[in-house]
């Protein structure tokens, strides 16, 4: 990685400013996945372990920069105590400061002792936060002596706390989550093993785009599923039924069909579905071969033929990159798909697999195969504009190794 990184960093004694990625679910006030907060303890134990006075800092919801105590860090505080306490028996060190800029927040971090830590209060409840302030940005970085960017999840909006910031103190740099996922992804698109395969899926071909593009010269196949499989099945004259179009898309996705097949790259779209009236639970359902969409229904899921096509391909893989879901994965009726592409990623232990995007992580925990997979990226946003080969402003902020 062409950015320092903690490691590079003389922390002892020092304050150090660490911006994570904590918006994770809330409900009636408890955390519902902690996901984010435990793939960031390794930087976190790092920090401590080394001597740092730790000041924690991190976004949660969009509160539209004015407190709103249902999107409060401090039922986040209360497990990144917990988290730390077992795996480190000092979760007591953990303090909460209910502002993350003033008096108080400055006469907490300047208490804090050797290998203690803080957690600031919610970054957006100020609207100069979005608006990449420089004062407010002064008024952050004045906690402390470095800056350690951790939030990869949210390096691809440039704020006050992932931009603006680093403008003010001394050096910044990555934590170790940021710098393990910039390297899956870094090597992915550089210099990735092959076959190299793409699973991409999801409601919008609008949404995938930019990724499809930047991927089709570096990979040897590209899966599509979930609804925007039949922007491009209605773009191969297909009839689709009732089934979700985008139909300001249709001729795009032609372009796209055609840019696959210059590039040489196996476009694999479904060849069977599951069909449905309604998209809900427990309406009747029937497998149709495509072409056979009939015209009252719509197509829901990928089917069993599709599912051991694409399972196929997937096993041959040497790297895969999977975004997006195959189906309408949040009805278990139409979850099936996606579960068993999870299985199937899972089960090429060979592979690198890496996998991105709120529905594709909850597939692969839904079939337990989370541990299986090489790498799950706490990004949604910023996976993907880096998967596009954009630049994230969060990382392009960081100091440069030389
Ligand atoms: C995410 O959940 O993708 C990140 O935390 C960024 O959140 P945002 O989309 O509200 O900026």
């Amino acid at each position: 990685m062409s950015k320092l990184s903690i490691r590079d960093l003389e922390i002892n004694d020092r304050r150090v400013f660490m911006r994570v990625d904590f918006n994770v679910p809330l409900e009636r006030g408890r955390v519902m996945d902690d996901t984010r907060i435990r793939e960031t303890l390794p930087t976190i134990e790092y920090a401590l372990r080394h001597g740092a006075r730790l000041i924690l800092a991190s976004h949660l919801g969009r509160p539209k920069g004015k407190p709103d105590p249902a999107m409060s860090l401090k039922p986040v505080a209360e497990r990144l105590r917990m988290l730390l306490d077992r795996e480190l028996a000092r979760g007591e060190n953990v303090g909460f400061c209910p502002d993350c800029v003033g008096v108080e927040a400055e006469e907490m971090a300047a208490k804090l002792e050797k290998g203690q830590s803080l957690l600031l209060e919610n970054l957006r409840f100020h609207a100069e936060e979005e608006a990449n302030d420089a004062t407010f940005s002064k008024q952050l970085a004045g906690l402390a002596d470095y800056y350690v960017d951790d939030a990869f999840g949210a390096a691809h909006r440039a704020h006050a706390s992932t931009v603006g910031i680093t403008g003010f103190v001394k050096k910044s740099v990555a934590g170790l989550l940021m710098q393990r996922e910039l390297e899956y992804l870094t090597k992915a698109l550089q210099n990735p093993d092959t076959p190299f395969i793409a699973i991409i899926g999801g409601a919008k071909v609008s949404d995938k785009i930019g990724v499809i593009r930047n991927l089709l010269d570096k990979i040897d196949s590209l899966i599509i599923g979930g609804a925007m499989a039949y922007t491009f099945l209605k773009a191969q004259g297909e009839p689709v039924g009732r089934s979700r179009v985008e139909e300001d898309k249709v001729d795009l996705a032609r372009k796209l069909i055609a840019e696959a097949a210059s590039h040489q790259v196996k476009l694999m779209l479904p060849i069977d579905h599951v069909v449905a009236e309604k998209m809900e639970n427990n309406v009747p359902t029937r497998f149709v071969d495509s072409g056979h969409i009939p015209q009252n229904m719509m197509a829901l899921d990928i089917g069993p033929r599709t599912i051991e096509l694409f399972s196929e391909e997937i096993s041959r893989a040497a790297t895969i990159v999977w975004n997006g879901p195959m189906g309408v994965f949040e009805l278990p009726a139409f979850a099936k798909g996606t579960v068993k592409i999870a299985e199937a990623v899972a089960e090429n232990a060979g592979a690198t697999s890496i996998v991105g995007g709120g529905d594709s992580v909850a597939a692969v925990r839904a079939a337990g195969v989370i541990d299986k997979i090489t790498h799950v990226s706490t990004g949604g946003g910023a996976s993907l504009e880096f998967l596009e080969g954009k630049k994230l402003p969060g990382v392009e902020a960081l100091t440069d190794k030389r």
